[in-house]
């Protein structure tokens, strides 16, 4: 694996817009070289601004019908909760545009944790054509972090985080307003082109030195799971998340 890319922006917005027009970058290339565009999108509230620009000042730069969307997480919670990385999604960028049902991959979150995580699994191997033992290969796929160093759902001391086999997998993790989630696992991020990190803010300081200087310790700090065997890494920071960075 190649070393991550870190690119450090002044200030969250910078951070947002940059994030907006990286994804468009990377969209119109996908879709040139191999005609459709699979970015499997995260959770939590920094990507929001984001989401929100691509749908505004990104709407025509993208070719959208090409598009294909997944998630990395989801609370098991129904759709339309406000809790939900789906709403989220759907009140910042999907409201925007024009889909058909089928590029929208979203994890059943209204469903049994174990069934929304099976069914995401078959969505994932039907999508992108592959059997047992293969992985599905996302053009982006988007990751935050946690201030406690969990991405994804993926938090620390989770049995999860060594998973090898699976897709996808039902966890209980230690958010008290949302234990049960369904993740991806760390074969299907490992998979990816391009894993791009979003971090904003001066709580995320130590969990991004944790991950990218601190001692190797997945189970305490998750993140470092992240390490594409044929893919680059890009974090994208603000100062404020960066700095403890030298
Ligand atoms: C989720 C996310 C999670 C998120 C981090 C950071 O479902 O919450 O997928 O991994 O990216 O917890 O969350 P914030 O962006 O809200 O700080």
């Amino acid at each position: 694996m190649s070393e991550p890319k870190i690119v450090i922006l002044d200030d969250a917005p910078a951070l947002y817009a940059h994030a907006a027009e990286e994804i468009a970058h990377f969209a119109g290339e996908a879709v040139c070289t191999h005609g459709e565009f699979t970015i499997c999108l995260s959770g939590g509230t920094t990507p929001a601004a984001t989401y929100d620009m691509l749908g505004s000042k990104f709407h025509f730069s993208i070719d959208w019908k090409e598009v294909q969307f997944f998630w990395g997480d989801e609370r098991c919670v129904p759709p339309e909760d406000a809790a939900s990385n789906y709403a989220m999604t759907l009140r910042t960028l999907l409201s925007k545009l024009t889909l058909k049902p089928s590029q929208v991959h979203r994890i059943h979150g209204e469903r049994s944790p174990d069934e929304a995580a099976r069914a995401y699994e078959d969505e994932l191997r039907n999508h992108f054509g592959i059997g047992d033992g293969e992985f599905p290969r996302f053009d982006v796929m988007l990751l935050g972090l946690g201030d406690n160093s969990h991405t994804a759902s993926l938090f620390p001391g989770s049995a999860a985080i060594h998973e090898s086999e699976r897709l996808a997998l039902a966890v209980e993790v230690d958010d008290p307003t949302q234990r049960h989630r369904v993740t991806v696992t760390p074969p299907v991020i490992n998979n990816a082109a391009r894993v791009m990190f979003l971090v904003a803010g001066a709580a995320k300081a130590q969990a991004v030195w944790n991950i990218l200087k601190g001692p190797r310790d997945v189970d305490k700090f998750p993140a470092q799971v992240v390490v594409p065997d044929h893919g680059e890494v890009i974090w994208l920071l603000d100062k404020a998340a960066a700095s403890l960075l030298t």
